[in-house]
């Protein structure tokens, strides 16, 4: 089997490479290397770039340094492949703000590339969506205790409308790509999920203030430098670790049974960044210094999967706990830890 991985050396889509790795597959990762919130986290910078390219490599994984952007090329390089998995994106609030053309030309025109390739070359396709597509106006349903915000019911389904609340570009842009996903299984059918995800945490994640907030924690906290929490800290995601998503990505291609899914942790994994912070301090044995601003235009205070739809039709549940992730995460920075002080 040959699995054609966009996004490959970003941090999903190198655990989706090393996954099919181990699975006996031939992997190509196709990536054009341009992280571009790399260049504010403040650590690790150039090397954090070529990390995962290095690490893909030894393991086996074939490079393409590509745009999703050219289809001409993108079409070539999926030839002969058995399933695509899309991982590549623009996926950061913040950056969707500054930057809304590189946004779209990212999310919707690049994910619309890979759809046509799944269409000419009749192959399954998992794209990924984010739980943002469904909007910030549950920010109004919430209350809140000391540590966290809470909502009743818990778990956010599917048919929770789309979209509601205060628009970023990215929520436009990445629920267009969810949108096309939905048209090309109608329209062309073809076999294709996008996956609506929550946060996502592991291992070569190299977390900053725009995106992987879980990283961005442990890394601050384990090379001694402050965290800034924007809002009340008591923000809320049911975080799942990135090998879950690799079985999830497996289990559509197993059962075929194509449309959305959200993919999160459920109610099990729920966790405020005040807890994540409790949790950290536990594991790595020292309290992280925290420094409150104000939340940011766009921000989600609470999303929790219900994960009924996926546990029915994929046959898939998360299986890792925040306490082991995070131990996983932690162990893998401090094996790192000389980059991450450098800066
Ligand atoms: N990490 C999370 O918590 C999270 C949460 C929800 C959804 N998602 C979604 O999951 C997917 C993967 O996220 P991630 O955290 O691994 O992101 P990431 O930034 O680590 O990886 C994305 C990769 O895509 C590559 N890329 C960007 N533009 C490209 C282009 N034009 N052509 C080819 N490659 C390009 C980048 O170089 C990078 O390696 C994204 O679609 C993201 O929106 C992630």
């Amino acid at each position: 089997m040959k699995v054609l991985v966009t996004g490959g050396c970003g941090f999903l889509g190198s655990h989706v490479c090393e996954y099919y790795i181990q699975q006996g597959c031939q992997v190509v990762s196709y990536d054009n290397m341009t992280k571009h919130e790399l260049n504010r986290t403040g650590f690790a910078v150039d090397y954090a770039r070529d990390y995962n390219w290095n690490y893909l490599k030894s393991i086996g994984v074939e490079m393409v340094k590509a745009d999703i952007r050219d289809l001409e090329v993108l079409l070539d390089h999926s030839k002969g492949c058995d399933y695509i998995i899309h991982t590549a994106a623009q996926p950061a609030m913040t950056i969707s703000w500054e930057d809304p053309h590189l946004d779209i030309t990212t999310n919707v025109v690049g994910t619309f590339n890979v759809l046509e390739c799944a269409r000419r070359h009749k192959v399954p396709i998992a794209s990924c969506a984010t739980i943002h597509v469904y909007g910030n106006k549950i920010n109004e349903t919430l209350k809140e205790t000391d540590k966290r915000y809470v909502r009743k019911p818990q778990g956010i389904s599917e048919a929770h409308p789309t979209l509601e609340g205060i628009l970023t570009p990215l929520h436009a842009s990445k629920f267009a790509g969810d949108i096309y996903v939905r048209t090309y299984i109608d329209t062309y059918k073809i076999e294709a999920v996008s996956f609506r995800l929550t946060g996502i945490y592991g291992t070569r994640q190299f977390g900053g203030e725009d995106h992987g907030w879980v990283a961005n924690f442990s890394i601050r906290a384990m090379t001694d430098r402050p965290i800034t929490i924007f809002g009340t800290g008591r923000q809320v995601r049911d975080i799942v670790y990135a090998t879950d998503v690799c079985r999830a990505f497996d289990a559509f291609y197993r059962t075929r049974k194509s449309g959305v899914y959200n993919i999160g942790g459920g109610t099990k994994t729920a966790i405020s960044l005040l807890d994540c912070i409790d949790l950290l301090s536990d594991i790595i044995g020292k309290r992280p210094e925290v420094i409150f601003a104000p939340d940011r235009h766009g921000d989600l205070r609470y999303f929790v999967c219900n994960i009924k739809k996926a546990k029915d039709n994929l046959n898939w549940s998360p299986e890792i706990m925040p306490k082991e992730g995070i131990q996983r995460l932690v162990n893998w920075i401090d094996e790192n830890i000389e980059i991450f002080k450098a800066g």
